[in-house]
């Protein structure tokens, strides 16, 4: 009988739960990111002011980076890339080396960083090949000239990441299969998780590691953590990173309460450490 009673309350607890956290979770409400137009005939110096518009908007990189010539935070000051990207790496122009820091940012980490950047073209940050250029004339014009214009090629680029097929692959994208079937995993990868947390070994990244998480914490702290970062910060991180980022990619509004369900249900799985 007591059991019974308790497994009720249980029950009851649970449910007001879920809908506690469904309220705070916007109903799969999606925003289209920030576009900044870019036209065919635009010259350096406008292709500047767009990288600049793209670097705080959709690009998210001032979430992570500063361009204040302050060094020493967690990730390389921007100030005066333009005039030293051109010495950073061996056979490297300064727009090769910026399109690879971009495209590929982990083929070289700098000196005294970790490494913690997704590449730009791909989701969730997704720039196609234009606005990446409009960001390099931008980052050439930090401390350096810039000189790229729409024409410029470059290795990194390919028919599937033009603005043309970004534009074809949203069309589709609107009729295509909801995100709601996706597996924890693929939430996971989606979002961007991984960037800064491992879940299959226990070094930390730019978060802790989650490889354990399913021990670590219920899974109310588990909602907690990823609905309200800072309300609990883990011992030896920042605050501010995690939601600074989920905000810019617009997680806390496209994600669903049937999503962020899955999504802890997949970290309480991790039990690595056991
Ligand atoms: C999640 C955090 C994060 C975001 C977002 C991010 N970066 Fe980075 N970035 C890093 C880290 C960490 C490094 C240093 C490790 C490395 O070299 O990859 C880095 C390195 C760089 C470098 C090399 C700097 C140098 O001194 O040689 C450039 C250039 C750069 N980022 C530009 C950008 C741009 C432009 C964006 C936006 C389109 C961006 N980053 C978004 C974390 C981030
Ligand atoms: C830009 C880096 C970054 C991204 C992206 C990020 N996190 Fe975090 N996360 C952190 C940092 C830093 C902490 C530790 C500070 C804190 O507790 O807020 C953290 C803490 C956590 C914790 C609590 C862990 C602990 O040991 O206390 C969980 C759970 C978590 N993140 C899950 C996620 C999930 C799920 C996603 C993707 C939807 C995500 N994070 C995306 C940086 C990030």
């Amino acid at each position: 009988m007591m059991n019974a009673l308790k497994i009720c309350v249980f029950t009851v607890l649970v449910a007001a739960f879920y809908s506690y956290v469904s309220q705070m979770v916007p109903q799969k409400v999606t925003y289209p990111p920030e576009e900044t137009e870019l036209g065919a005939d635009m010259t350096t110096e406008e292709l500047v002011v767009a990288g600049e518009e793209i670097a705080g908007g959709k690009g998210t990189c001032l979430t992570c980076h500063t361009v204040s010539g302050d060094t020493g935070g967690r990730f390389p000051d921007l100030a005066n890339i333009g005039l030293v990207a051109a010495d950073r790496k061996e056979g490297f122009s300064d727009v090769e080396y910026l399109a690879e820091s971009l495209y590929d940012p982990n083929e070289y980490i700098v000196e005294g960083f970790l490494p913690g950047m997704t590449p730009i073209s791909d989701p969730p940050i997704d720039l196609n090949d234009e606005e990446i250029l409009a960001v390099i004339a931008y980052l050439q014009s930090l401390g350096g000239v810039a000189t790229v214009t729409l024409d410029t090629e470059l290795r990194w680029q390919s028919e599937e990441n033009s603005a043309a097929a970004a534009a074809a692959s949203q069309a589709g994208a609107a009729a295509g299969p909801s995100a709601e079937n996706l597996s924890g995993e693929e939430l996971f990868a989606m979002y961007a998780c991984g960037t800064c947390h491992s879940v299959t070994e226990p070094t930390p990244l730019l978060g802790p590691s989650l490889y354990n998480a399913g021990n670590d914490f219920s899974t109310a702290e588990l909602y907690e953590a990823i609905m309200d970062p800072d309300a609990v910060v883990a011992e030896e991180f920042t605050a501010g990173l995690m939601s600074a980022q989920l905000n810019a990619t617009g997680f806390y509004d496209k994600i669903s309460s049937g999503q962020l369900k899955t999504l802890v249900d997949y970290l309480a799985m991790q039990k690595g450490g056991s």
